[in-house]
């Protein structure tokens, strides 16, 4: 695992988004696994710059997105499709047929999960999965548990979770209960991971899911078994580790 330690969340923007780029400019046709989140807007904001510098071609890439969720429309403002259009598939020249994501809007939860999974392996799997770092240690929405979830499933969002998004939300009610997420082992099938990390808060779950036991009570934590992973975070984010 490397970590690369920047000043702030510009740097660490700016450098996770070179990491993307050089992916997209040695393999054209790469597939980006995606994640949302706010941890993730300013890279993305890098990309759409380096697009329209003409420093990068979307034309060719693919990508599957971590997670979706479940019950909310693609039109609304807070499902994962809205989220991904609006900060990065709108400004940039992907061919929106190579984009996917888990269908939020499908309620057979086997058959959305079964198909979403199917997707992934039809594209020949992540070259580069991007993820953020939830407070509790979740990846996607692979939430602390007894055991590794391996593919592509549904979960109930654990109080925590529905917490954080609430500030997205009209109100806590608004927050879906539930999502689709890739499975730690989906994501693990990645060729290469970017974990993107930022802020004082996350200063414990950074210890803990990158220096401490491999559990899945913090799923990021398996992270440390992956042999390709980059970690690039900010100083008030390694301020616990040396
Ligand atoms: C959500 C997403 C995760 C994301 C996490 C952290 O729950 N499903 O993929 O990593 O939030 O979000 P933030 O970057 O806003 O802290």
């Amino acid at each position: 695992m490397r970590i690369i330690r920047t000043k702030d969340y510009d740097d660490m923007s700016r450098k996770a988004a070179n990491i993307i780029a050089s992916q997209i400019v040695l393999k054209p046709d790469c597939v980006l696994g995606l994640a949302t989140g706010s941890t993730p807007i300013g890279t993305y904001k890098n990309l759409v710059a380096a697009y329209e510098n003409g420093d990068l071609d979307f034309s060719a890439v693919k990508s599957v997105n971590l997670d979706e969720y479940r019950g909310l429309p693609r039109e609304n403002d807070q499902s994962y499709f809205y989220f991904m259009h609006d900060n990065l598939f709108k400004h940039v020249n992907i061919d929106l047929a190579n984009t996917h994501l888990p269908d939020g809007t499908e309620p057979d939860s086997d058959k959305a999960c079964t198909e979403y999974e199917a997707i992934i392996d039809s594209v020949g799997g992540q070259d580069l999965q991007l993820l953020g770092l939830g407070h509790n240690g979740h990846i996607g929405f692979n939430e602390p548990n007894d055991e590794f979830d391996k593919l592509t499933h549904c979960v109930d969002l654990q109080e925590s979770t529905i917490e954080a998004n609430k500030r997205f939300f009209a109100s806590v009610d608004d927050v879906p209960k539930q999502a689709y997420t890739m499975g730690i082992g989906t994501i693990m099938k990645a060729k290469k991971i970017l974990v993107v990390v930022s802020g004082a808060d996350k200063a414990q779950i950074v210890k803990d899911a990158f220096f401490g036991p491999v559990t899945p009570r913090v799923p990021a934590s398996i992270l440390q078994f992956h042999p390709d992973v980059t970690v690039v975070a900010d100083e008030a984010a390694l301020s616990l580790v040396k």
